[in-house]
């Protein structure tokens, strides 16, 4: 049977026009789905966004708990001279407690160097796995106390790894001259992997020092401090700086460093004075754009300079900008917190803990303001060194906003290899309770806070991707 043209046609129109208004309720639908998926995961996100924000508002609570601590009561260590001398000189004047700490036969140098132990090892499983003792012996993965100091920490995105590069310091420690600050010849940089921040692997030695050739900046009898790795998108290459010094610290330079992996070995490029003035404690810090700056005690450590390093960040560009002038600051350890740049810093005394000051900037040339002392919890005498120990670098943590680890040294000058770590929570936030260069009382920035703590610990999955 054969349909009639016009009845064909009227077919074919509904069946079009049935096609048309089918294809556009599948768009409808698809776009209704597309909106649906899209809102669902809108609300989850933010749902996500909340928990890791409430979380952080816990976990930050927990950190800036104060822990007050008694005030210290001593013995004062006992007159060592003989008793001819006692007589021909009188009776010891009364010590302080900074002499004290640093005399090894007191009381007070045993109670802040407590012996093997109660060491802290990532081996043994336990109560302590996780937590941070300020100041105790801590042990790397073979079972040996870090070696360490003065250093800094590099989080590697390519391998998601935290690196610690500091001093080794496992060396006799002596005096180079009578009155030269006591020193280890220099043994090398060493470097630690972690991913937690509190299990670390040692790596070895990733740039030695020179055993032979005496006219080599990082020959044993000089000095090789505060070394400082930073890794170049551009380059591919990981750049450490360093203060490099000859045994009397009059040599004051900078010294430069570069290796194709976060573990070494690194090659020895030259050491300078940057833009010809006198660099001795110092560092270095990455900018989130990518460019990188030095900052460095110089012109004999009255004042602190900054400025850029060269896209490759093997050498400084540009000019130094002179701040915290006359100030006197060493051991400068900086961090950025939403658009704002802090640094903490010690005063100058040596191997002899300090006061720590926090300073703050929204330009990392200056000008920089000085807070206060950032210390909080403790007891004054602790607050008033630093915790018996002294700044080297602030971490920042992968997906923790707002909170940082303060790294310090505590210095042993008589045994140097036994210096301690003092890593401290650091929080920004709240209300500043000694302000110092405020302008008519009212603070510009926010207060900086290291907390003290005889045990602690980071939250349970801290990192961002273990929430
Ligand atoms: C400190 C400095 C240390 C080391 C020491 C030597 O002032 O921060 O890194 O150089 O002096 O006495």
């Amino acid at each position: 049977m054969t349909m009639p043209d016009a009845s064909r046609s009227a077919v074919m129109l509904g069946i079009f026009s049935g096609l048309v208004s089918s294809t556009a309720a599948l768009c409808w639908s698809l776009t209704g789905f597309v909106l649906i998926v899209y809102f669902y995961a809108y609300i989850h996100q933010n749902d996500k966004q909340d928990i890791v924000y409430s979380n952080h508002l816990v976990d930050t609570r927990k950190l800036e708990k104060v822990e007050e601590e008694e005030e210290f009561h001593f013995t004062p260590a006992k007159d060592r001279r003989s008793p001819r001398a006692i007589k021909r000189k009188g009776p010891r004047k009364p010590t302080s407690i900074i002499q004290e700490f640093l005399d090894d036969s007191s009381q007070v140098h045993a109670f802040f160097f407590p012996n093997k132990k109660t060491a802290i090892s990532p081996i043994k499983e336990g109560n302590d796995s996780m937590h941070f003792y300020p100041g105790q012996l801590w042990l790397d993965t073979d079972g040996n106390p870090i070696q360490a100091h003065g250093g800094g920490i590099l989080y590697d995105d390519n391998t998601e790894t935290y690196y610690w590069y500091g001093e080794n310091k496992d060396g006799p420690t002596y005096h180079a001259h009578e009155s030269s600050a006591a020193r280890v010849d220099i043994i090398g940089v060493n470097c630690y992997s972690s991913k937690d921040l509190w299990t670390w692997t040692n790596e070895g030695i990733v740039l030695p020092g020179e055993e032979t050739n005496v006219s080599h900046d990082l020959h044993k009898s000089n000095v090789l401090e505060r070394p400082k790795v930073i890794y170049n998108d551009k380059t591919d290459k990981y750049v450490m700086w360093m203060h490099i010094d000859d045994a009397n610290y009059t040599k004051a330079s900078v010294g430069v460093a570069v290796s194709d992996s976060a573990t070494g070995p690194f090659t020895f490029l030259y050491s300078m004075h940057p833009q010809g003035c006198e660099s001795r404690d110092m560092t270095i810090f990455k900018d989130d754009n990518g460019e990188a700056y030095i900052i460095y005690s110089s012109n004999d450590n009255s004042e602190l300079h900054v400025g850029p390093l060269t896209d490759d960040y093997l050498n400084v560009s540009g000019f130094m900008k002179r701040i915290l002038v006359g100030r006197h600051r060493e051991a400068p350890a900086l961090f950025k917190h939403q658009g704002i740049y802090y640094m903490i810093t010690s005063g100058c005394t040596g191997w002899a803990p300090n006061e720590a000051l926090a300073h703050a900037a929204e330009s990392i040339m200056g000008p920089w303001e000085t807070m206060g002392n950032p210390c909080t919890g403790g007891n004054r005498i602790l607050r008033s060194t630093t915790f018996f120990a002294q700044s080297t670098f602030v971490v920042p943590l992968q997906g923790l906003s707002g909170i940082f680890i303060f790294m310090a040294d505590r210095w042993n000058p008589s045994e140097l290899r036994d210096s301690r770590y003092v890593w401290l929570p650091l929080t920004i936030g709240g209300l500043p309770d000694e302000p110092l260069d405020y302008s008519f009382g009212f603070p510009h920035w926010p207060r900086v806070s290291i907390y003290w703590h005889q045990r602690w610990r980071l939250p349970e999955g801290w990192r961002a991707e273990e929430r």
